[in-house]
């Protein structure tokens, strides 16, 4: 039987053409990089029960996000410098998020603007990513053109008040001056966020849940709050009228030594149960069954980071199809391994029971 290619074959080959700062920008987290790691090994913690003797034999791996369909529950989540992975950058992205049928969130650090992307891939599904800044016009000025663009939604960044201390940063910074990128989103605004070489702080710790309903007053699209880890979070969250909590530590890239994403995820999912708001999660997804585990406690689906940048790194548009081919492959074998014809068959009676992270369920 022939062997199926899996992320980490991707990865390696990805690091063995990339330049050293576009792999350690990519790949590192922040201070003693304890929640990177996590994130990843908290998955290989959960075990899977499986359900057999079920007629398997057709199945349906798709779902829905903010009540657009999407043909598996995996959509891309927001990554800053594309460009520094593939001259295509977050065009090649957003074709090959179009052409699986999936979504994509496209990062406010983009090399091209909104305009741009949605213009490349008019009939993919896409959501704006909103960093809070302390200008709120600007951040108008990129809402309102985002509405006009067909973006369905708007991802705001709640963990980054400040910028984390990263590892080894030096490269990474005179990266920044040596292979500046432009953000098209913010040409034509008066503004230090324009490009990678001025781009330092951007965010000065301001903003407030206050913040979340001015958004609401100047914006008809639904709002998904990134970066949520605790049920009082959660519940904040949806008094403020978010549609949707995606669970994530940033990719353990801003408070080092918080749990994984894995772990949080049935906490806040208790906290929002019967609100409507959707849940989702990132941060150390590579396999199919980390999906299906996802699922299982109380994701509606999951997005990924760093995947998709080492797709496109090596292959550009192709390579970012293949990354998500072979999780959607992999979801797909694991729904029938476990017995599920569907993803609303899956649920938590599929992952153990005694695993630390279900103790709440
Ligand atoms: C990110 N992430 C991120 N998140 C965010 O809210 N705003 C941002 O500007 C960025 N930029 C960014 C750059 C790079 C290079 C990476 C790798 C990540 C975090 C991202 O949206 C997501 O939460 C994580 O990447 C998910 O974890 P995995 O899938 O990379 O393990």
């Amino acid at each position: 039987m022939a062997l199926r290619q899996c992320l980490d074959d991707v990865e390696a080959s990805a690091r063995q053409i990339l330049p050293p700062f576009a792999i350690r920008y990519f790949s590192c987290g922040s201070d003693g990089e304890q929640t990177l790691a996590d994130n990843i090994n908290a998955f290989r913690r959960i075990r899977l029960r499986p359900r057999l003797m079920r007629d398997v034999s057709k199945r349906d791996t798709s779902t829905t996000i903010l009540g657009q369909k999407v043909s598996f529950p995996i959509a891309i989540s927001p990554t800053a410098l594309h460009q520094w992975a593939h001259p295509d950058g977050e065009h090649a992205t957003a074709k090959a998020a179009e052409s699986m049928g999936t979504g994509m969130v496209l990062s406010m650090y983009s090399g091209s603007s909104l305009e741009e992307i949605a213009d490349c891939a008019p009939s993919g599904l896409r959501w704006l990513h909103m960093d809070l800044l302390s200008n709120t016009d600007v951040m108008k000025y990129i809402i309102n053109r985002a509405e006009n663009k067909g973006y369905t939604g708007i991802f705001v960044t709640l963990d980054r008040p400040v910028a984390s201390k990263k590892r080894a940063p030096n490269i990474v910074t005179k990266a920044y001056g040596r292979f500046p990128v432009s953000f098209g989103h913010f040409q034509g605004t008066d503004t230090p966020y324009k490009s990678s070489d001025k781009y330092t702080e951007h965010s000065d710790g301001i903003n407030t849940w206050e913040t979340i309903d001015w958004l609401q007053s100047i914006t008809r699209l639904p709002i998904v709050a990134k970066g949520i880890l605790t049920a009082e979070d959660a519940r904040e969250a949806v008094k403020h009228g978010v549609s949707g909590i995606l669970v994530s530590n940033h990719g353990g890239r801003q408070l080092d030594g918080v749990m994984a994403t894995i772990d949080v995820l049935p906490e806040v999912a208790q906290a929002v149960k019967g609100t409507g708001v959707e849940i989702y999660l990132d941060g150390g997804v590579r396999l199919g069954t980390d999906v299906l585990k996802a699922l299982a406690l109380g994701a509606k689906a999951v997005f990924v980071g760093r995947p998709i940048l080492w797709g496109l790194a090596l292959d550009g548009e192709c390579g970012v199809k293949r990354v998500l081919k072979i999780l959607q492959e992999e979801f797909d074998i694991a729904m029938a391994l476990t017995g599920c014809r569907s993803v609303e068959e899956i649920n938590a009676d599929l992952v153990q029971k005694g695993c630390t992270c279900v103790a709440k369920l």
